[in-house]
């Protein structure tokens, strides 16, 4: 069995990667605040192995348990390797420093940065006894580089995941890490963040599923340890 835990899987590109991993020789936990019925329902259809948790990842001194907790889930006997897709993340504030509130600018770091550390962490501690293929695919954005106005917190959130990524790279030999940057998908998210027309007009999108399928093909055959690679 291949276990996998997604965060961000009620909508946009974590939900689109979480129906493409639905298959019985797989067992998903996937992480949201709003579980998803329609993923949910696709799974039990399939017979499909799916944990759905609603967890904010807001709550970071929380995480350390969460991940115990889905650990705990794990039939060691019958597992061949185990994957953490850090997917979940928001783009608000979309303002000028000065006038972004300080707690969004918190509750945005914690989301998009520190609940990707913490779990992270945990995962490497709690399946350290495990001699198995483990992997850790992060979730960047061409953002992390390509600077705009009213952006910085989403900018400095997905700088720091990618750094985070290299480090871990540097650190760890027996679990492999590694980040990707989508291209411009259409979810909630890109309509969050459309801040000039120009945007809107030159701008490809590319679909979620899409997205799920080059993501999906970095953590299974073009995986690079320590590596923060464009999607495409
Ligand atoms: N869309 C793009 O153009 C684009 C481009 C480059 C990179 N990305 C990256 O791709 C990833 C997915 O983005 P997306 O476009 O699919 O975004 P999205 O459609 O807005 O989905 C975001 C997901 O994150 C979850 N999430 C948000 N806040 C959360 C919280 N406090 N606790 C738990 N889960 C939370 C949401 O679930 P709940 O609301 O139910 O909690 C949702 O499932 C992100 O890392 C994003 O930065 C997106």
């Amino acid at each position: 069995m291949k276990y996998f835990i997604v965060t961000g899987s009620s909508r946009g590109i974590g939900e689109a990667i979480s129906k493409k991993l639905l298959n019985t020789e797989h067992h998903l936990f996937c992480i949201s605040r709003q579980s998803n019925s329609s993923l949910i329902a696709m799974a039990n259809a399939e017979n499909v192995a799916l944990d759905s948790i609603e967890f904010d990842l807001n709550d970071v001194h929380r995480i350390d348990e969460l991940m115990q907790t889905i650990l705990r889930r794990i039939d060691e006997s019958n597992i061949e390797s185990i994957y953490l897709i850090n997917n979940a993340a928001i783009v608000k504030p979309i303002e000028h420093i000065d006038q972004s509130d300080s707690n969004e600018i918190i509750r945005h770091m914690n989301i998009n940065l520190i609940a990707s550390m913490l779990l992270t962490s945990s995962f490497i501690k709690y399946t350290d006894h495990l001699n198995l293929d483990k992997r850790i695919l992060n979730i960047s954005s061409g953002l992390s580089f390509n600077l705009k106005p009213r952006l910085s917190c989403y900018s400095t959130s997905k700088a720091g995941i990618e750094t985070f990524t290299k480090s871990i790279g540097v650190e760890q030999e027996d679990v492999k890490i590694m980040a990707v940057r989508p291209g411009a998908v259409d979810t909630q998210m890109y309509e969050e963040s459309i801040i000039t027309d120009e945007h809107v007009h030159k701008v490809k999108l590319a679909n979620p599923s899409y997205a799920a399928d080059r993501i999906l093909t970095f953590l299974f055959d073009r995986f690079e340890h320590g590596k923060v690679v464009k999607g495409w």
